[in-house]
């Protein structure tokens, strides 16, 4: 059974409450519940923090065990090498996911640290960038 990480990063906790146009109405965890029974053959684990160095924590524990890990990295993706360096640190594949569209919103959004240290990238899909990573994963 493939193992995998999903890992939000600063402010993903307010999904359903933060800026709905941007973002739906759904918490993460209802999300987190649908998504796992859509995958009953993976076994998943979730993790939450608005603290750079809580992430790379997270990243170091299971990024040498886990058969994948799905990052979003909430607006630390534009800013933190410090996650990027750990992501190249762990032998586990990361997948980038953003929910909006970042390249069709303001131009600081259109840089990423994390997408030069990541397998792949997903971006714009809503919600359902995580489905795709997931997918993605257990193609590997
Ligand atoms: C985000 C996009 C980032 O620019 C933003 O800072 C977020 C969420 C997304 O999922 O669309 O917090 O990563």
């Amino acid at each position: 059974m493939k193992r995998i990480q999903i890992i939000n990063g600063p402010n993903l906790n307010l999904l359903g409450k933060r800026e709905p146009t941007v973002y739906g109405n759904q918490t993460f965890e209802a999300y987190f519940l649908d998504l796992i029974s859509k995958f009953p053959e993976a076994e998943f684990e979730y993790f939450q923090s608005n603290t750079e160095g809580l992430i790379i924590d997270k990243l170091h524990e299971v990024g040498f065990s886990c058969d994948g890990i799905v990052l979003n990295a909430g607006a630390y993706t534009h800013t933190s090498i410090a996650i990027a360096d750990a992501i190249r640190s762990i032998t586990t594949p990361v997948i980038e996911v953003h929910i909006s569209n970042v390249f069709k919103r303001e131009t600081f959004r259109h840089h990423s640290y994390m997408s030069e240290a990541c397998k792949g990238c997903i971006v714009g899909f809503g919600l359902d960038s995580y489905r795709l990573a997931v997918d993605a994963i257990l193609q590997f």
